[in-house]
Formats: C-alpha cells, structure tokens, sequence
C-alpha cells in the first residue's frame, strides 16, 4: 500500500508555511524535495565521514571511498545495468549528454552520418548536437511530434535511415509529460545500426527503468529531480561503448602513467571521471535510490498515474483552462493555458496561495513555441504530492480566473 502522507512526513519541507499557506510544491520536474535521510546522510558524511576519494592510504579515505563506489553499485541497481562499471558520475544529465557528444560524438560521427532528435528535446538534449553538427557537418534531423504532443512512431521511422548513427531522444517530456515508448524505438534505431541515447530526467522518477531490458547504449539522468543533491549526474553506457571512447577531460584520477612526455588512461568509469568528483552529493544520490527503491518504483508509477486522471479530472471544473500535451501515456507534468491569462501572472497568484508552478520554456523553447506558446505554466508532480495538492491547484486557478 502506497502511504503519501507518510512519505510527505520524510520531507521536512512540505511543513513548511508559504506565504502562510500549506507548501504546495508542484515543481518536482525542476528540481525534487529532499527526503530526512538524505538530508541526514550528506550531514553525517561531511560531519563524521569525509576525505577525498581514490586516493589516502588511511581508514577515512578508504571508507568514503568504499561508500562512494556503494553509491555507483546503487545507481546500477536503480536502472538494472549489468555492472558498476557503466555508470559513471558526472555534475548532471547535461554534463553526460555533453560527454556522450564531446567523446563518442567526436570521434565516431562524419559529416556524412545523421543525430536524429525528437521535437519534444530539452535544450541539453539539442544544443550539444548543434554545435557538434557546426564542427563535424553532419546533419542534425528532428522528427514531428504530434500536435497533441503525443509520440509519432511513423514520423520517426520516416526520418530514420541507414545514415543515422545517433538517435538521442527524452523518455519522457519535461513540458508535455509524454512517455516515448523507448523500446520501440530502440529497437527500430537498432536495426539500422543506429546508437541510442536517452535523456531519462523526467523518466527514472516517474517509473521503474530496466537499460538491460530497453538495450539503450546511454542513458543520462540528474541527481537532483530524483530526490538526491544537485551536482550529481549519472550516464550510463554500454560496458563496450564507454570503452571504446577516449577521455573528454583530463586530470588527476583518470590516468594510469603519466610522465613529462606522455599518458595513459585508465578505463571507464574512472577515464571519464577527471579531478576529485562529488563525493558527498553522490553518496546523497545513494541515499536518495535507496528510499525510492524501498519505496519501489512500480508503486511510485502507480501513484503517479492515480494523480494524473484525479487532476485530469478536476481540470474539467476549471473553464478556460487547457492541457497542453494530452497523450494518455503521460507522467505527472502537466503544462496547462488559462485563456485570457498570462502564464507569469497566473503563477504569481497561484504563489500566493502557497502553490508553486514553474512558468516560461522548461528549457525547450522551441517546443513550446512548436505547441503554439512563448510560454507555460507548468505543474509537476513528485512521490509526496497527494490529492490534497491538486485541490489547492484546482481553487487557486478559480481564484485566478474570477481576476481575468
Ligand atoms: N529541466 C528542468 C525543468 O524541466 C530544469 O524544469
């Protein structure tokens, strides 16, 4: 049984009063609530536990150290990779996405091959591959979403052809909530000899995820929206992919020889992992997985979906209002248009009734302006969001509407 109000109790930020209302968060896909323990870990790490890692020959070095590589072994359980050494950490899912063009793009891609993206892309998920294209020449193609913002399988495969190389997409939209079915994709990316990289932010909270199952070759995904610290990244890469990719920085930790003259480097993750890494925000990470595992992403899921028809629900109640991006496959996000109310001045109210909402692009501009918008009001959900929330969503977008 799936206890909200007892997860809302590990998040000591939801007592807090905004504006002298309850705090109702509704911004998890910009950046999550933390629970206690993770709160408590990276408190106790830096207050008992911290040294650097990889590095002292004394007991509290080789502690966080083991502690660190714990938190890989983690992030491996989280996303069922076949083994710690195809996760490597970085600062956060842009960072991967920028390894995964800095490196494998560099050196496999020609300016006779094909990226093919999605129009649902975050700005992380497009302009790494819109540089790399000004640099190598390759052409960057982008396949229609449809108008209702769900996923077009003929589009995609319409665009897809035995030059693409690379077919970066989200597996779930960070405006519109919907899920791409990366399976499908994957496998018909596959059969044309293509790689797959996915963009997982949105989606590792939102589900269970499986790389082994979805045979993706990277997936990127951000410490920070799934209840961890900021400055931690994850990328996952095929064990066989990451070792045929040459470093993207250089520096202490990620070498084997070195002298005056010349280098070798060590193998991944460690090649792709250069200078002192964040030792105490992966750790958090740790701590972060480990309750949604205890949790169990298929009750999160379930969660979420039960939430998803109840604000799909009580949305009818509110005249004016508009979802923008209606796929039945949706995650809890939920870009919305009050008719005849600009989205800033719809979330100044809706702060001070305590509600908050994050208005403009969410960082892809050019698929909100593709849905017709400059800008949207935005609600997303996380574990702790109960019906209670969208309640207070439901009555202060009345209380805005009585204005306009
Ligand atoms: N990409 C994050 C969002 O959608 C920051 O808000």
């Amino acid at each position: 049984m799936y206890d909200v109000e007892a997860i809302r109790k590990d998040f000591p930020i939801l007592s807090r009063l905004i504006n002298g209302k309850p705090n109702t968060f509704l911004d998890s896909a910009a950046s999550a609530q933390k629970p206690q323990v993770v709160i408590d870990k990276i408190v106790q790490t830096y207050t008992r536990d911290y040294a650097n890692v990889h590095r002292g020959s004394y007991l509290l070095s080789e502690e966080i150290t083991a502690e660190y590589e714990a938190a890989r072994h983690k992030v491996r359980q989280f996303i069922n990779a076949a083994d710690d050494k195809e996760i490597v950490f970085t600062r956060n899912a842009t960072e991967s996405i920028n390894l995964v063009a800095a490196s494998w793009g560099r050196k496999f891609l020609t300016k006779i091959d094909e990226v093919l993206i999605s129009e649902a892309e975050h700005h992380a998920n497009l302009v790494p591959w819109q540089v790399l294209r000004d640099e190598i020449g390759f052409e960057l193609k982008i396949f229609k979403i449809n108008d209702d913002g769900t996923y077009n399988h003929d589009e995609f495969l319409r665009c897809l052809s035995g030059k693409t190389k690379l077919v970066a997409v989200t597996g779930m939209s960070n405006v519109l909530g919907t899920v791409f079915p990366l399976a499908e994709i994957i496998k018909a990316a596959h059969a044309v000899g293509a790689k797959v990289l996915v963009d997982a932010c949105q989606y590792v909270v939102h589900q269970p995820t499986d790389v082994q199952a979805l045979d993706c070759d990277f997936l990127a995904f951000s410490g920070h929206k799934t209840y961890g610290p900021t400055g931690i990244g994850v990328l996952y890469g095929k064990a066989g992919i990451l070792a045929s990719m040459p470093p993207y920085q250089y520096g202490g930790d990620m070498v084997n020889v070195v002298t005056y003259q010349s280098t070798t480097f060590d193998v991944p993750p460690a090649r792709f992992e250069a200078g002192t890494p964040a030792i105490v925000q992966a750790i958090g990470l740790g701590a972060a997985l480990d309750y949604l595992m205890n949790i169990g992403m298929d009750n999160v899921k379930a969660h979420e979906d039960e939430l998803v028809k109840y604000a799909r629900e009580r949305f009818r109640e509110v005249d004016r209002l508009q979802e923008i991006g209606t796929a039945t496959d949706k995650g809890g996000v939920f870009s919305v248009v009050l008719n005849g109310v600009h989205p800033q001045d719809l979330a100044f109210i809706l702060d001070k009734e305590g509600v908050a909402v994050r208005v403009g692009h969410h960082c892809a501009a050019p698929l909100v302006r593709r849905m017709g918008y400059e800008s949207l009001a935005r609600a997303s959900f996380g574990i702790y969001t109960n019906h209670a929330d969208i309640d207070r969503f439901i009555a202060a977008l009345q209380k805005a509407r009585t204005f306009f």
